[in-house]
């Protein structure tokens, strides 16, 4: 049986996969995998239940009990909108901590098989090429420069109206990267065969151009 495509994107934080993968699926009218959203309500919930960040089996048997949903680009737990709660800066920090444990990330796995549906998807995170979709049609790394990426957050925010520090953002994003990319399961890496898209001096139109192009390419 011939499973539904799959654009699968991967980058460190603020590098714009989100935006990209998702301006993507709409152009193509694929679904969108924003995993990262997961580990953020997986850490949410560690969070309200008072858990320690560090007791993988404690947190993958909560992740299993969650309920969780998209809907219109909100994002639920347990039928509650979080979809700002998630976003913060400390929330990405626990999340980057609670997805080291194999075991938490075990426990995501059918969730994200489970976007994959007709006519195709996009999917963006850490470990979507690598893990998740080995068989993806096209792997992207999409990244930009720490200074790029820490100007990108902060106009993120301050146009959401959150005060932030340059420099703290900086700190906050390189002790991610570096968590993220040193990891035992699942850690950030360019797969092979997969496509470079530096996007420090790149609009976003020009990204997401880039990824269509790859894309129709491939279907040659
Ligand atoms: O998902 P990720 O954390 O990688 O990044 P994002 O939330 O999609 O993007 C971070 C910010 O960078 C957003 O405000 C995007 O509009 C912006 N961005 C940009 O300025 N230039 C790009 N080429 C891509 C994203
Ligand atoms: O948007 P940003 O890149 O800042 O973060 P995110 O994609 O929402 O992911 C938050 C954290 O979840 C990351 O720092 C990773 O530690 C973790 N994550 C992961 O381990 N695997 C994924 N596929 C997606 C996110």
């Amino acid at each position: 049986m011939n499973l539904p495509p799959v654009i699968a994107i991967d980058g460190p934080t603020a590098s714009g996969k989100g935006t990209v993968a998702s301006l993507v699926a709409q152009k193509l009218g694929f679904h969108y995998l924003d995993s990262g959203a997961l580990y953020r309500l997986v850490a949410l919930g560690c969070q309200k239940h008072g858990l320690d960040p560090k007791n993988g089996p404690e947190i993958a048997e909560l992740a299993k009990k969650l309920v969780i949903s998209f809907k219109n680009g909100q994002v639920f737990l347990n039928l509650e909108d979080v979809t700002e709660a998630i976003r913060s800066e400390s929330m990405g920090l626990l999340a980057s901590q609670i997805a080291v444990h194999p075991e938490v990330r075990q426990a995501l796995v059918s969730i994200q098989h489970g976007f994959r549906t007709t006519p195709g998807l996009v999917a963006d995170g850490r470990d979507m090429a690598s893990v998740i979709f080995p068989d993806a049609s096209l792997k992207v790394f999409l990244t930009a420069t720490p200074s790029a990426r820490a100007e990108r957050r902060h106009k993120q925010l301050i146009a959401k109206g959150i005060s932030a520090k340059l420099p703290d953002l900086l700190q906050d994003l390189q002790e991610r990267d570096a968590r993220d990319s040193s990891r035992g399961t699942a850690p950030l890496f360019m797969t092979d065969g997969a496509k470079l898209l530096e996007t420090s001096e790149l609009s976003i139109d020009q990204a997401v151009k880039a990824v269509l192009d790859w894309y129709q390419g491939s279907l040659k």
